[in-house]
């Protein structure tokens, strides 16, 4: 709900748990008042402090009232060039050289329904789940206007803001920066907490004190990155999955981006959130705007559970756009660890056969079944099937795959190009180059200029051909370098620095042709693996492939981290086989399915190599996979104890809506002699209700479950524990 005081210029939007509120004043600075568990409401403007500080300083409205200062006052959408020090979320520079931006207040409105952003992904709501507010500053020397939107999703919890900046002047406007969010927080006694790691090791969860200073991660590699996610928390040293303030920030963008937060000399704190400076310059000419990403955020009064439950029903309900929401997504076999570039017609249709035998449902063709790809280094950009390995053409394959009872899946990466293929030789102006300048290679691979629009129309027409020849109900979308020589020429030299943005907004562009092309076909994200796995990818992939680390154990920790915003539904997970291609590690097939399965699911081995033990467990799981779809889906998830490197247990547990059903999930770590007797305390449950355990033949009560814990049995090194609790 949005409450708009005009009259005082007080700005209340209330959630089911949060209040956030702004007010103007009387200089027409909109501050920002507070953001936490939810108050009745009232002006909490009394709650901003003003005092006389030395070297901060006044604006000219106050003359010379040294209480007043940008320096000190918490505020909406800080500039900077007037005086606030702090991190800025808007710079710009203006035609005559300078860097200042003062925005003042015009107006506000509000209204039932969410924002939409054109070009970029967003959430969305039915007129009945959101509200939209909008709040119109103005720099009136540069005349510049600024509109803050935000989307209130009341029942999650959801707060989201975008930032739309339009030149209402003569002159040309240079944006230098244009963070998606600022948020200013009365006290600095926080941890900051983000998610990093790199390529087969993604989003492992990182937290310390904010101490004085900048502290900041980001991404400049033209990606969001395997190295840190595009999202972050701020939260109370206290804070943990049960209790404590903490605050979630998510960008929903996949290029650069900074998540910075500053404590400041009088112990206050600022977040940032948006679009990575470096390399960030957007010309705005008379009358153009600029649209910022959008940024979503989730305060929990009661620890990161709470905030990453209503992270999940806000991305399913409100971010997804799953063309496949109405039905139980097929469980799949994909070709890459089981055959790499190794493989021809005849091959893969055995592999399928063996797979739809133990009742796989969809055959993924991964990499290699074009131009002449026999390895990585060729072929890119020619999206016509590999004469050699698929002589009979990918409709044949596909149609015979379709007669065994299964669908068809494909991989591509169609933001690349080899030098080696026909698009490069045609075009060697159509990848991202500075003219004169040797190549940089990632993976002997080239980056398309997906700033032009006759690049993308291009290589949407080559796979379109594709898609229409072949039945491909799901695509694998993927992109295995970041950016470097970031440079179009399609642009003037004074453009360069929109390039980066430009490229996403190609991505994007793309991306929605080919869903609106192919309406039921099932993209799924992936860069390298979890090179992308961000928002604003899941509004066209509503599924990512995780990591390219299959290892079961090492995806306890790349899961953990990744659910902390991203619901279990949207984590590609695959069994694949041992040892591990990664880690050379031997993990039970078991254990390997217990933590696939809570992801999208699937295969990523030789199917016809598994002895008839091994296709047993198979099939196990496949029943256990359609059994649990549901509430892996939809269910709310509780994370019981993070993963250990000292033997502990790593639990998790998936709970209905209705609290009557539950899944309790479990791994145990390196075993050491003499284990200890362990209670795993669970969470969620009805603590009036009974529940019975599979194996179990005396119930449960939900707060004995709760409260005193589940007396765990001893396990062997890296088993596992997959148990149903139902309610009587
Ligand atoms: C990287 C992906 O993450 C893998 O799953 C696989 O598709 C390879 N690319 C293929 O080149």
């Amino acid at each position: 709900m949005i409450i708009l005081d005009s009259e005082a210029r007080l700005f209340t939007l209330q959630t089911r748990n949060t209040t956030y509120q702004m007010k103007v004043d009387e200089k027409g600075v909109l501050l920002h008042t507070y953001y936490g568990a939810k108050l009745q409401g009232g002006d909490l403007s009394r709650l901003i402090r003003f005092a006389d500080r030395g070297f901060s300083p006044n604006p000219s409205q106050v003359g010379n009232d040294r209480t007043y200062s940008l320096d000190t006052l918490p505020q909406e959408y800080a500039c900077a060039g007037t005086g606030d020090f702090r991190l800025p979320a808007l710079e710009l520079e203006l035609a005559d050289g300078s860097h200042a931006a003062e925005l003042r207040y015009v107006e506000a409105k509000a209204c039932r329904g969410k924002y939409t952003l054109e070009g970029l992904p967003a959430f969305f709501a039915s007129p009945e789940e959101a509200d939209t507010l909008a709040i119109t500053l103005e720099d009136a020397a540069a005349h510049i206007r600024v509109e803050l939107l935000y989307g209130v999703f009341e029942a999650c919890d959801l707060i989201t803001r975008a930032v739309r900046i339009r030149n209402c002047g003569q002159e040309p406007v240079r944006l230098r920066r244009a963070a998606s969010l600022c948020l200013d927080f009365p006290g600095a006694e926080l941890d900051f907490v983000t998610f990093d790691g790199g390529h087969v090791k993604e989003r492992g969860l990182n937290r310390a004190p904010l101490r004085p200073g900048i502290q900041s991660v980001g991404s400049v590699r033209g990606i969001s990155s395997h190295q840190h996610n595009p999202f972050v928390m701020l939260c109370e040293p206290s804070a943990g999955e049960e209790h404590g303030l903490c605050y979630g920030a998510a960008l929903v963008y996949s290029g650069n981006f900074e998540a910075a937060a500053e404590r400041e000399q009088f112990e206050t704190a600022r977040l940032t959130l948006g679009i990575h400076p470096f390399h960030f310059c957007w010309t705005l000419e008379a009358g153009e705007a600029f649209t910022t990403p959008e940024a979503a955020l989730i305060c929990s009064p009661n620890g990161f559970g709470q905030m990453s439950r209503q992270f999940h029903q806000a991305v399913r309900s409100h971010l997804l756009r799953d063309v496949w929401h109405s039905r139980r997504k097929p469980v799949l076999v994909n070709s890459w660890e089981a055959f790499y570039f190794d493989y021809d017609h005849q091959r893969l249709l055995r592999f399928a056969r063996e797979a739809a035998a133990l009742g796989v449902e969809l055959f993924v063709l991964d990499d290699g079944w074009f131009g002449h790809r026999d390895n990585d280094s060729t072929s890119l950009g020619d999206w016509w099937v590999h004469p050699k390995k698929l002589p009979e053409g990918l409709g044949a394959l596909s149609r015979e795959i379709n007669a065994l009872g299964m669908e068809f899946g494909l991989w591509i990466e169609p933001e690349m190009v080899s030098e080696d293929s026909e698009l490069y030789r045609a075009h060697p102006d159509w990848v991202l180059n500075p003219p004169g300048r040797p190549y940089t290679r990632g993976r002997c691979q080239l980056v398309l200029d997906y700033t032009r629009p006759e690049v993308r129309t291009y290589i949407f027409s080559s796979l379109q051909k594709v898609l229409d020849d072949a039945h491909v109900s799901f695509l694998k979308w993927d992109m295995n370098r970041a950016l470097a020589q970031v440079w179009s020429a399609g642009l003037p030299a004074d453009r360069q620095g929109e390039v980066y943005h430009r490229y996403v907004l190609g991505v994007y562009d793309l991306l929605e042709r080919m869903r609106q092309a192919n309406p039921h076909t099932l993209i799924e994200g992936c860069s390298g693996g979890g090179g992308r796995f961000d928002m604003g990818m899941l509004y066209y992939t509503p599924q990512i492939w995780c990591s390219d680390n299959t290892d079961a154990i090492d995806r306890l920790r790349i899961q953990y981290g990744t659910s902390f915003a991203y619901p279990p539904a949207t984590m590609g997970a695959h069994v694949s086989a041992v040892p591990n291609e990664q880690t050379g590690r031997s993990v039970p097939l078991e254990t390997r399915g217990v933590v696939a399965l809570s992801g999208t699911f699937g295969y990523e081995m030789d199917m016809g190599a598994l002895s008839q033990q091994e296709k047993d467990v198979v099939a196990k799981q496949i029943a256990d996979y359609k059994e649990s779809y549901d509430l892996i889906q939809t269910g709310d998830y509780y994370r019981l104890t993070p993963p250990s490197p000292d033997g502990a247990p790593t639990a998790w547990l998936h709970v209905s809506a209705d609290q009557r059903t539950a899944l309790l999930c479990l791994v145990s770590g390196q075993v050491h002699a003499a284990q200890p007797f362990r209670y795993l305390k669970l969470r969620g449950l009805d603590p009036r209700l009974q529940y019975r355990i599979t194996g179990e033949d005396l119930s449960w009560p939900g707060d004995v479950l709760m409260q005193a814990g589940y007396p765990l049995p001893m396990l062997g090194e890296y088993q596992s524990l997959r148990l149903w609790l139902k309610a009587e």
